[in-house]
């Protein structure tokens, strides 16, 4: 029959075209990428070379900005493209860890730059000569040496009486670190929710609701610290400060209730960084122009705000080692894996700022006496409660046998070259345990991860009892050997 044949025919085409879409998509985007690329050369050269007038170049780079923008989603949609291509393959992993890998050096490259420059600044601002040959509209100067030069750096106690043409802004660092980050949040802990982000020993969550409460969690933190910055309290550094270790605490306290360690230590952090970043945003970056507008206008500028923009500043000053320790952690299962986690995570964080402290203070020519070994005998006592914990149960004679067992059934559905886990497509951190000498290589990493830390098998998926890595324990104290 010609009708019914007609259609097969289009019920096949239209199938093959479906199954083509991603490939078309694919196709489309990465030519509308080429397009805005070379557009922005052309822009470019109009921004800096052919027309002078401000105006044109201020609409250029207006231009520039929209493009810059175009490309950073295209980028974004290719890579979703390419996803729903190889979702369900072993590409999906392998693209994952490729994302994982771009973002997190983007990401740490942006937070060095801009930790790195509010550190330089702090530094300037307490080493200023400010006595020492000072002419009148100075607030001081300051020579160094670095990479082979001579820098001398003056700061205006106001503005200077004209402004410079180019004046360098720093804040992109600051914004591209928390975009990064929060592109890292997606990758790590948004796309695979159910083995990262939710420990159902802690909570049972869906991912959706645990990936609310994660963006929630962010937005409530800054709205919560910005109404204590902007309440009477500010005025009064003590109280604000025991407020705020509490209020940090209770963060502390709730991440670790709801995630899972390692998503409950990242999340305090992203948490912080958030703050740090709105403080950059919404309050720094605004004074500042209203700052440069005042000078243009040749009107004094607005003090008040001026003092907002820098109690904000040093918020983030402080912020910044207690986040820098958050963003390594995850090497570090005996800290997120502790019973308390949260205590041990408060504590850590207290210290960390401790130190900043102290360094603040030194610069600042101040001698302090209690600060430092105060913050380090708090960073020794977390150290000290979360060691090992002496285990005397005594061992029976333990056979390779038992423990190749155990390591088959609980771990090798993830540590293998061919896992059969819903998520670990392939060996986690390359980790396999399809041979015995595979099993002993890794013995002591098994201890740790095991029998001190208990943080494998993940999660505990695979359900391991105590019993089990007691034995696991005997048979490393026994040696480890394949008998
Ligand atoms: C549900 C999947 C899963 C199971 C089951 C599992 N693991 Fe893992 N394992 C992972 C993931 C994911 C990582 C990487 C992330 C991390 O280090 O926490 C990992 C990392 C490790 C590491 C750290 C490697 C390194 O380079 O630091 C060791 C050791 C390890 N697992 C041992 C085991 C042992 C032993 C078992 C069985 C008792 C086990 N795992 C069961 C998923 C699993």
């Amino acid at each position: 029959m010609p009708g019914g044949w007609t259609v097969i025919k289009s019920k096949h085409l239209s199938i093959f075209i479906v199954s083509m879409l991603p490939i078309i998509l694919l196709v489309i985007l990465s030519l509308v990428l080429i397009v805005m690329i070379v557009m922005t050369y052309g822009v470019r050269s109009l921004a800096h070379y052919e027309t002078k007038k401000q105006e044109d170049r201020d609409k250029a780079s207006l231009i520039q900005g929209w493009l810059y923008s175009g490309i950073v989603a295209t980028i974004i949609a290719i890579i979703a493209s390419i996803y729903f291509l190889v979702k369900g393959t072993p590409y999906e992993g392998h693209l994952v860890e490729w994302l994982n890998i771009v973002v997190r050096v983007m990401h740490i490259t942006f937070g060095i730059a801009w930790i790195g420059a509010s550190f330089y600044f702090v530094f300037l601002e307490n080493a200023l000569n400010r006595t020492d040959n000072v002419r009148d509209e100075l607030a001081g100067n300051l020579w160094a040496v670095h990479g082979g030069g001579f820098y001398y750096l003056e700061k205006y106690k106001v503005a200077p009486k004209t402004l410079p043409k180019s004046l360098h802004w720093f804040k992109y660092e600051a914004y591209f670190t928390w975009v990064s980050g929060l592109g890292l949040l997606f990758i790590v802990y948004y796309f695979n929710a159910s083995a990262m982000l939710i420990d159902p020993n802690v909570m049972k969550l869906t991912a959706a609701e645990a990936i609310s409460i994660s963006i929630g969690s962010f937005v409530v933190g800054w709205i919560i610290y910005d109404q204590l910055c902007k309440s009477s309290l500010a005025k009064r550094p003590l109280v604000f400060s025991i407020v705020g270790v509490v209020l940090l605490v209770g963060f502390a306290w709730f991440y670790g209730h709801v995630f899972s360690g390692r998503a409950a230590f990242i999340h305090f952090g992203a948490m912080i960084g958030s703050i740090m970043v709105a403080n950059v945003f919404f309050v720094i970056i605004p004074a500042q122009k209203a700052m440069v507008n005042a000078a243009k206008n040749g009107m004094p500028p607005d003090a008040s705000k001026g003092k907002k923009a820098l109690l904000r500043s040093i918020h983030n000053n402080y912020f910044t080692l207690p986040v820098l320790f958050v963003m390594v952690s995850n090497h570090f299962p005996s800290t997120f894996s502790n019973r308390y986690q949260w205590a041990v995570l408060a504590a850590i964080s207290i210290g960390a700022a401790g130190i900043k402290h102290w360094l603040n203070l030194r610069e600042q020519g101040k001698l302090s006496v209690w600060v430092l070994p105060a913050s380090i005998l708090l960073l020794l006592a977390v150290a000290y409660v979360t060691a090992p914990k002496q285990v005397s149960t005594k061992c029976r004679e333990v056979s390779f046998i038992e423990v190749n067992a155990i390591v088959q059934q609980r771990c090798v559905s993830c540590h293998s070259s061919r896992p059969t886990d819903n998520i670990y497509t392939t060996a986690p951190n390359g980790v396999k345990y399809d041979t015995p000498q595979e099993i002993v290589f890794k013995k002591d990493l098994i201890m740790q991860r095991v029998v001190i830390t208990k943080t494998m098998p993940q999660n505990n998926k695979t359900n391991m009892t105590l019993e089990e890595r007691e034995i696991i324990r005997c048979w490393i104290e026994q040696g480890a050997v394949i008998k």
